[in-house]
C-alpha cells in the first residue's frame, strides 16, 4: 500500500512480558491507519525467554520487531541503562515523532527517557497509577515516565486523579480506558477459534475440585527468604482444598532454589508449570474459581471477566480492581492469605462490575487521539 509524504513516525516500545499484551491491540489498530501512520516496534530484550516474550507474539499474530535491543538481565542501573544507550541508537536512525511507551517496568522508564532528551514526543499508555508505595521499583518507573511524558493515557479514572494533583495539564491527560482488555477480549476469540479447530488448549473447563491459580513475582514478596516461606506456607494450606496451579516465574524459582524452599511445594499437591503462553495462561485461569496474585495486570484481567481474585499484597496502583471489581487485597502473610480463602470458600465472594471503558476499544482510542494532536 502506498503511503502519502507526511505521515506521523511512531516508535513502539516494549521490552517486558507484561508490555506485549498492551502493544499488541496498538499494532492491529494502526492497520487501518497505514496511510497516516508509520509504527514500528522496538522489542529492549528486558525479557527473552520464549515463553516470557516470543510466545506473546505467535498468540498476538503480531510479526517480529523491527527492532531487537536485546538488553537482557541486570541490575536495575545495568538493564535501564542498557535500554537508554541501545535505544537512543534507533531514535538517533528513525528520527520518530513520538514514542509510546507503555506500563511501568524498567524498560518503559528508559525508552521515555531517552527519547525526551532527543526531544522527541513520549506518550505514556497507563499513566496515572499509583501505589502510593515507593520500594517497588514499578513506582517508581510509573512516577517518572509521567513526569515527563507529552500525553498521558490512563485507564482508570484515579490516574485521572493523580496526574491532576501532580500538576499534569489538562490537555494532556486522556481517560482512554484499559488496553490489556482488548487484548484479552483477542486472546479470548483466538481460543474460542482454536476450540473449534480442534487445537484446544491445555485446561478445560469445570473438572476436578475448585481451580486456583497462583503466579507470584514481585521483588517484595520474593526475594526475602522468610516472606517467601510464609506466603509459600499459605499456598500450601489453601492448596489442601483445591487444585492449584502455579506459572512459576524465573525470578521465583531462582529464589525457591536459592533459599531452598522447595520442600513446601514438594507433596503439597500444588502443581508447578513453566511460565506459559498468554493463551495458554487464559485458558487456565479464566474458568478458574480464584486468582492468587501479586501481579499488576492480572488484577485488571480477572476483574473484566468477573473472576475472584486474591492480591498479596498491601496496596494497589489499581484501586478500580477493588471498588468496582472482584480483587481483594489479601496482605502478605501465610496466616492473611489462609483466612482470606477461608471466608470465601464460606461464600464471601464480592459482586462486581467490568469498569468504564475496558471495552475492547482502547486502541482505536489512543490512536485515534494520536492523529488529531
Ligand atoms: C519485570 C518488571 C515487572 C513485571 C515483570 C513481569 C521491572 C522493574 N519489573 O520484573 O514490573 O511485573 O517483569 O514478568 O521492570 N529472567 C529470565 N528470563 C526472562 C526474563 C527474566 O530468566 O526472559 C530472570 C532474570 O534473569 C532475573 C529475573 O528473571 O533474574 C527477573 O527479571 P527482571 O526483568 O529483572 O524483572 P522481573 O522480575 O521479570
Amino acid at each position: 500500500m502506498e503511503r502519502e509524504g507526511s505521515i506521523m513516525k511512531v516508535l513502539l516500545a516494549a521490552g517486558a512480558r507484561p508490555n506485549f499484551m498492551k502493544i499488541a491491540p496498538l499494532l492491529h489498530e494502526a492497520k487501518h491507519y497505514i496511510s497516516k501512520a508509520d509504527f514500528k516496534l522496538v522489542h529492549t530484550g528486558q525479557h527473552y525467554d520464549y515463553e516470557m516474550s516470543k510466545a506473546f507474539f505467535d498468540d498476538f499474530d503480531i510479526s517480529e520487531p523491527d527492532y531487537f535491543l536485546n538488553v537482557g538481565s541486570g541490575s536495575h542501573a545495568v538493564q535501564t541503562a542498557g535500554v537508554i544507550v541501545e535505544f537512543e541508537k534507533v531514535c538517533l536512525k528513525e528520527k520518530p515523532d513520538i514514542v509510546l511507551v507503555v506500563g511501568d517496568v524498567n524498560s518503559t522508564l528508559a525508552c521515555s527517557i531517552t527519547a525526551k532528551k532527543l526531544n522527541v514526543k513520549v506518550a505514556h499508555i497507563e499513566a496515572g497509577l499509583r501505589s502510593g508505595d515507593m520500594s517497588m521499583p514499578e513506582e517508581i518507573n510509573r512516577i517518572v515516565t509521567d513526569s515527563i511524558s507529552d500525553y498521558l493515557f490512563v485507564t482508570e479514572r484515579s490516574g485521572v486523579g493523580n496526574l491532576r494533583s501532580e500538576g499534569k495539564r489538562e490537555d494532556r491527560i486522556f481517560f482512554v480506558g484499559n488496553i490489556m482488555i482488548d487484548a484479552l477480549y483477542y486472546g479470548l476469540e483466538k481460543l474460542k477459534a482454536c476450540a473449534v479447530t480442534g487445537e484446544g488448549h491445555r485446561w478445560q473447563a469445570g473438572k476436578g475440585a475448585p481451580r486456583v491459580v497462583v503466579t507470584l513475582h514481585r521483588p517484595s514478596n520474593v526475594d526475602d527468604e522468610a516472606k517467601l516461606r510464609d506466603i509459600l506456607s499459605g499456598l500450601r494450606d489453601i492448596a489442601k482444598e483445591t487444585e492449584m496451579y502455579f506459572p512459576m516465574h524465573p525470578r521465583t524459582r531462582k529464589k525457591i532454589e536459592m533459599f531452598g524452599l522447595d520442600y513446601l511445594i514438594k507433596d503439597s499437591g500444588i502443581i508447578i508449570l513453566q511460565p506459559l503462553s498468554y493463551l495458554e495462561f487464559l485458558s487456565l485461569w479464566k474458568d478458574a474459581a480464584l486468582v492468587i496474585t501479586d501481579s499488576g495486570g492480572i488484577q485488571e484481567e480477572t476483574t473484566a471477566l468477573g473472576i475472584p481474585c486474591f492480591t498479596v499484597r498491601d496496596n494497589t496502583e489499581r484501586p478500580i480492581t477493588i471498588e468496582e471489581g472482584t480483587n481483594i487485597l489479601v496482605g502478605t502473610t501465610g496466616e492473611k492469605m489462609l483466612d482470606a480463602f477461608m471466608s470465601f470458600k464460606k461464600g464471601g465472594r464480592k459482586s462486581s462490575k467490568v469498569p468504564e471503558l475496558w471495552d475492547g476499544k482502547t486502541a482505536g482510542r489512543i490512536i485515534g487521539k494520536l492523529l488529531a494532536l
